[in-house]
């Protein structure tokens, strides 16, 4: 079959759920961003609820159709997130993954319950080795699964995603059974993922090219593409099975995922975008809003996006060479296939100075995509006022760096007051801490190898506990000597990880405030699980 006749195959499909998409265009594709529920599940990635409001908050401002908020039977921040961005976002449609079985479905439907708009996910493994290792089960009880979870599924919403994981690995005739079974069981979307990155896009393709002309009910139902990146081709797979007929691509931001990740959301956009003469599919993002989403995620989770990341790497819009730079001053286009402007770079993003006043603050906040309150504001702009006083140039990323460092630290147990440390040749390093726990001032002086060492044992005197330290990283946030460092502290305690992130001109004080930040969140994690673990 070729693109033609399965664009016709999704064009005749209904549409899935009220999605604000409205999938009457047979070029349009479904966005389905997965940052918070796939995305999370990299290893170290863990967000707090707060955080993911604020990404899911981003992810509807720049109009992703579907925001997969978690798998709410696995844990109870996860049940959590899904209710809480349920009632939040009110423009995408809020999905909540399960196994196919009653109890993770009902699971699912209950977090849904304040969504406007929801999705229950359902998937099983399809693959011969998924079936008989993972599952142990026998493909016809496999279909009885299909069938049992997609029609409870259905009981409860109208928009019913069935995943077959593993399904790029899933024999053909099998997998044509279970999609049937699936449609006539009442899912509206039709996912067939390649969970470990092992397809190649003309293979991929042709996967849904099969589908599409094997499956009777296969015009019942939006494919989606979901792509893992082990090979390095999950965008190019993406793109492969759109370009068969698949109208869903699912997602991350930053490419956040398990192992190698997911296909990149931003790649994937302004591949369309930049080449819609080759790819003539739409999609409802404002590509303006990629980079704040982008920061966003990389400085919530401690990822930091490698320099020469497609799209949002900080060199993707740098021009090193003499011949490089020539060209670009005759004229950008010779260097440059899509503007920095157009993911939500400004070329130039020297921003305030210490003559900047509330409102032009409260302004660039407002640009920068945060929506803070008046305490919140208020203490960042008096944090931007001393960095101002400090640095000559500020700029957009010492801002968004500031309020990344900020956020959240109120109702904090403990918080940083003022750090003097000792370091050089001579040693031994010495930091004298002075925190507020619980309100109450308290000091101590500690050493260390090194002075990052002396200030975290410093921490440890004045509030002892058992977590450790799995990673410290540090980053300069611009150019130039009076760059503010970024640091990201991340813990773990009995398998739990948070990350803290600190900024600051002194790399010790942002050092200090990531590690009080990630102990924080710690204890409000602690909070949730056990209350009476609480006393430190
Ligand atoms: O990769 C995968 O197969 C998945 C499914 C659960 C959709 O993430
Ligand atoms: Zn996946």
């Amino acid at each position: 079959m070729t693109a033609t006749t399965n664009s016709t195959a999704a064009n005749s499909a209904p549409t899935p759920a009220p999605t604000p998409a409205q999938v009457n265009d047979a070029n349009r594709v479904i966005i389905f961003d997965t940052t918070l529920r796939d995305g999370e599940q990299s290893p170290g990635a863990s967000m707090n609820l707060e955080e993911k409001l604020r990404i899911a908050r981003v992810l509807e401002e720049m109009g992703v159709d579907v925001i997969e908020a978690g798998f709410p039977i696995a844990s109870n921040g996860d049940f959590e997130a899904v209710r809480e961005v349920g009632k939040v976002v009110r423009n995408s449609v809020i999905a909540g993954l399960s196994r196919a079985n009653r109890r993770d479905i009902d699971r699912a439907a209950e977090a849904l319950q304040f969504a406007e708009r929801k999705r229950i996910h359902t998937f099983i493994s399809t693959s011969p080795l998924h079936m008989k290792y993972k599952l142990q089960m026998e493909p016809e009880k496999v279909l009885e699964a299909i069938w049992d979870s997609v029609s409870h599924a259905r009981s409860y919403v109208d928009d019913v995603e069935w995943s077959a994981e593993d399904g790029s690995r899933t024999e053909h005739d099998f997998l044509c059974r279970c999609v049937e079974t699936a449609i006539k069981a009442g899912a509206t979307t039709i996912n067939i993922p390649d969970t470990v990155g092992y397809g190649v896009p003309e293979e991929y393709g042709a996967l849904f090219t099969m589908l599409f002309n094997r499956v009777p009910n296969a015009d019942k139902a939006i494919f989606s593409v979901h792509c893992h990146n082990d090979l390095g081709l999950a965008v190019a797979n993406s793109l492969a099975g759109v370009a068969a007929g698949a109208r869903q691509i699912e997602c991350t931001i930053n490419g956040l995922g398990e192992r190698a990740g997911n296909a990149a959301l931003e790649e994937i956009v302004m591949a369309m975008r930049t080449r819609a003469d080759a790819m003539p599919y739409s999609n409802g993002i404002q590509t303006e809003q990629i980079m704040t989403a982008s920061r966003l995620v990389s400085a919530v989770t401690g990822f930091v996006v490698q320099p020469n990341k497609a799209i949002v790497g900080k060199n993707a819009f740098a021009h090193e060479s003499g011949i490089h730079q020539d060209g670009m001053l005759k004229n950008a286009q010779t260097y440059e296939i899509m503007t920095p402007e157009s993911v939500g770079l400004n070329r130039s993003t020297l921003v305030m100075g210490k003559h900047s006043g509330r409102a032009a603050f409260r302004a660039k906040l407002k640009d920068l995509g945060y929506a803070l309150g008046d305490n919140a504001i208020e203490e960042t702009f008096v944090r931007f006022k001393d960095l101002a006083d400090k640095k000559k140039d500020v700029f957009d990323e010492d801002i968004i760096a500031l309020v990344d460092d900020s956020i959240g630290s109120t109702n904090e147990r403990i918080r940083f007051v003022s750090l003097m440390v000792v370091a050089g040749s001579k040693g031994p390093q010495r930091a004298e801490l002075e925190l507020e726990i619980d309100g109450e001032l308290v000091t101590t002086v500690a050493t260390g190898s090194g002075p990052v060492d002396a200030t975290f044992n410093a921490i440890s005197a004045l509030f002892p506990h058992e977590a450790k330290l799995q990673l410290y990283q540090v980053h300069a946030v611009t150019e130039g000597t009076d760059a503010q460092a970024e640091v990201t502290v991340r813990l773990e305690e009995n398998g739990k990880t948070v990350n803290g992130q600190g900024a600051d001109t002194d790399t010790l004080v942002a050092s200090c405030r990531a590690y009080v930040h990630a102990l924080n969140k710690l204890l409000t994690k602690r909070q949730k699980t056990a209350p009476e673990a609480l006393s430190a």
